[in-house]
C-alpha cells in the first residue's frame, strides 16, 4: 500500500482530527493495558506518535520507546510534536515498514511488548505485520496488543439512518483499497495464526452520550471521517457528495437530541509468544 492508498490521507485537518482523538482514546488505552515490568516496548505504526510517547511517560524514565512509522508525512509531524512538547528524546521513531519491521538482529525478539492500533485496518496483509511483532518480542513470553476497528459495531441511539448507511458506505469502501473494516473481530485469530498464544480480550468503549464531556469530540471525530472520505466515496460510487452531506446534516440534528448516543468500541487482543515459536513468528 503506498501513501496515497491511506484511506485518511495526510491532510492538516486530518492531523488534527487524530491529535484530538488521541486526547479521548489514549487514558482508556492506557488504563486497559497491564504495563507493569515493561522496559521496552515497541509501537508499530506509530503515526503522530501521541500514543507512543504516552507509553513512554506512563513507562517511567529508563524505558525504551520505539517507534515504527512507515509514512515521512507522519514521521516529521510526530517529531514536530515531540519536539514542541520538549518530549523530543522521550521516544525513538524510526521509518520503514510494518510488515517488514526494519529492526537490527540485536533487537529483534527483545521487546517485552509490542503493540499496534488502528494499521491492522490498514495493511492488506495485517497476518504479516502480526508475524513481525511476535518476532520482535522475547520468546519467552514476549507480549503483543492488538487493538483495531469492527467497524460494524457503530449504533446510534435514537436511530440516524442517514449516517448508519453513509458509515457502512464507508466501512465497506475499506474493501477498494484490499483491507478489512472488520479486522478487530480478528484479532485472536491473527494472533494464532502468527504462532501466538491469545490470552485476554477486551474493547475499549469509545462512545458517548450527550452530556458526556466526551460527546462533542466524538460526535465530531465520527463527523470528519466521514467528511474526510467524501471524495473517495464519491468517486467510488459508494456515495455521493449530495447523500454525504444530507447524512452529515441528519447527524448534526440528531446529535442536538438531549438521549443522542454513539454506542462504539474498540476490539483489544494480547497475545504472548512462547517458548514454541521461532523467531519467524511461527509456532
Ligand atoms: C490511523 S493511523 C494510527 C496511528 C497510531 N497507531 C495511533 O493509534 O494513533 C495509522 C498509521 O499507520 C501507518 N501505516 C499504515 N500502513 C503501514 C505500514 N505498512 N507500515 C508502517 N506504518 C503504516 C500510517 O501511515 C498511519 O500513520
Amino acid at each position: 500500500m503506498t501513501d496515497e492508498a491511506y484511506i485518511h490521507g495526510f491532510t492538516g485537518e486530518e492531523q488534527r482530527r487524530l491529535t484530538k482523538m488521541q486526547e479521548i482514546l489514549n487514558r482508556t488505552e492506557l488504563d486497559a493495558i497491564d504495563l507493569r515490568g515493561v522496559r521496552t516496548l515497541l509501537d508499530v505504526g506509530s503515526g503522530l506518535g501521541q500514543l507512543t510517547r504516552d507509553f513512554a511517560r506512563a513507562l517511567g524514565g529508563d524505558a525504551r520507546v520505539l517507534g515504527i512509522e512507515r509514512s515521512s508525512v507522519q514521521l516529521d509531524e510526530a517529531r514536530r510534536q515531540a519536539e514542541a512538547a520538549g518530549e523530543a528524546d522521550l521516544v525513538e521513531l524510526r521509518q520503514g515498514d510494518a510488515t517488514a519491521l526494519p529492526l537490527e538482529e540485536s533487537e529483534r525478539g527483545t521487546f517485552d511488548l509490542a503493540h499496534t492500533r488502528f494499521v491492522l485496518e490498514h495493511v492488506p496483509d495485517p497476518a504479516a505485520v502480526v508475524r513481525e511483532m511476535v518476532a520482535a518480542v522475547r520468546p519467552d513470553g514476549g507480549r503483543i496488543v492488538l487493538l483495531d476497528d469492527d467497524h460494524e459495531v457503530l449504533r446510534l441511539s435514537p436511530e440516524c439512518p442517514e449516517i448508519e448507511h453513509a458509515w457502512r458506505r464507508y466501512w465497506e469502501s475499506y474493501r477498494d483499497l484490499g483491507t478489512d473494516p472488520l479486522v478487530g473481530r480478528r484479532l485472536a485469530e491473527l494472533l494464532v495464526e502468527a504462532g501466538a498464544t491469545p490470552v485476554r480480550v477486551t474493547s475499549v468503549f469509545y462512545g458517548a452520550v450527550r452530556g458526556m464531556e466526551l460527546f462533542e469530540p466524538v460526535v465530531a471525530n465520527l463527523h470528519g471521517v466521514l467528511a474526510g472520505a467524501a471524495e473517495s466515496l464519491d468517486r467510488s460510487g459508494r456515495l455521493s457528495r449530495n447523500e454525504l452531506a444530507t447524512a452529515l446534516e441528519a447527524f448534526d440534528a440528531w446529535s442536538r437530541h438531549p438521549a443522542a448516543t454513539v454506542w462504539y468500541s474498540l476490539p483489544l487482543a494480547e497475545g504472548r509468544r512462547t517458548a514454541a515459536t521461532d523467531d519467524a513468528g511461527r509456532p
